[in-house]
């Protein structure tokens, strides 16, 4: 099972308009399907979900649309997070928030500071994020530190960066799945992609169920994960493992 996965929630906008529908039809419909991976991830004990929402590049979408996503976002907060509370579920928002206006700032800190004890599943949410704005806030965190005499540059590693990643402290992310046929990555979780499993599946987002999620931690357990050693390495690593 993994520990750590990440999804792209594409195809609402072509789903809408299968149906001809405006494209905000298919981003109200995806919180169904948002609902559907939080309870497969809470009931399979994978212990982070890590969902794209709204990406720095999101902005440049019609005004409209991009009105309708904070609304949902605001809505869904409002609504979800004492349910999220009741089921031992931490609320994260990654991403750069000082872009929301002000209440959904607060209602994304009370959100947080509520479940925060809660231990089992973390859901992260990507939220005016993107991956190169993740590292570009780790390198500047580590040259405020250097520049302020506490720390070495020899010390810049990638673990001192890592430290100061969105994602730190929750487990390496295992699998990144994408929905909506697209086979691309989108400047989401950059540096924390580094030795994950990709999945992609045609489906789109509001279609995405708990079978459609089964379906791929199903592929990834098929996986043989060699994290840059052979395939011979890591069968005489399982083999001692299994004596051990
Ligand atoms: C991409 O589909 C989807 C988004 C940019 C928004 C995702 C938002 C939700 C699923 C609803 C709210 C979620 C939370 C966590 C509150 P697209 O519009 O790019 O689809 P297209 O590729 O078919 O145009």
């Amino acid at each position: 099972m993994p520990q750590h996965v990440a999804i792209i929630m594409d195809g609402n906008g072509r789903w809408a308009q299968q149906r001809n529908k405006h494209r905000t039809f298919g981003h109200k419909a995806g919180v169904e399907a948002v609902r559907a991976s939080v309870r497969f991830a809470r009931s399979q004990g994978i212990k982070s979900l890590t969902l794209f929402a709204f990406s720095s590049e999101n902005w440049q979408r019609p005004k409209e649309e991009v009105s309708v996503l904070m609304d949902l976002f605001g809505m869904v907060l409002k609504s979800e997070v004492k349910k999220l509370h009741k089921n031992d579920i931490r609320l994260n928002v990654i991403g750069d928030i000082s872009g929301f206006d002000e209440k959904l700032q607060h209602k994304i800190s009370d959100a947080e500071l509520l479940t925060r004890d809660n231990k089992a599943l973390t859901l992260n949410i990507a939220a005016n994020y993107g991956g190169r704005w993740d590292i570009v806030n780790a390198a500047k965190a580590l040259t405020r530190d250097v520049l302020a005499g506490k720390m070495d540059i020899s010390e810049i590693t990638e673990q001192s960066l890592d430290t100061n990643i969105s994602t730190h402290g929750l487990p390496e992310l295992d699998l990144l799945i994408r929905t909506g046929g697209d086979h691309r990555v989108s400047n989401f979780l950059l540096w924390q992609c580094a030795y994950a499993e990709f999945y992609f599946t045609e489906t789109l987002w509001p279609d995405f169920s708990e079978q459609t999620f089964a379906a791929a931690v199903e592929d990834f357990s098929l996986r043989q994960r060699r994290f840059g050693l052979t395939g011979e390495q890591i069968m005489t690593q399982d083999v001692e493992h299994k004596a051990c």
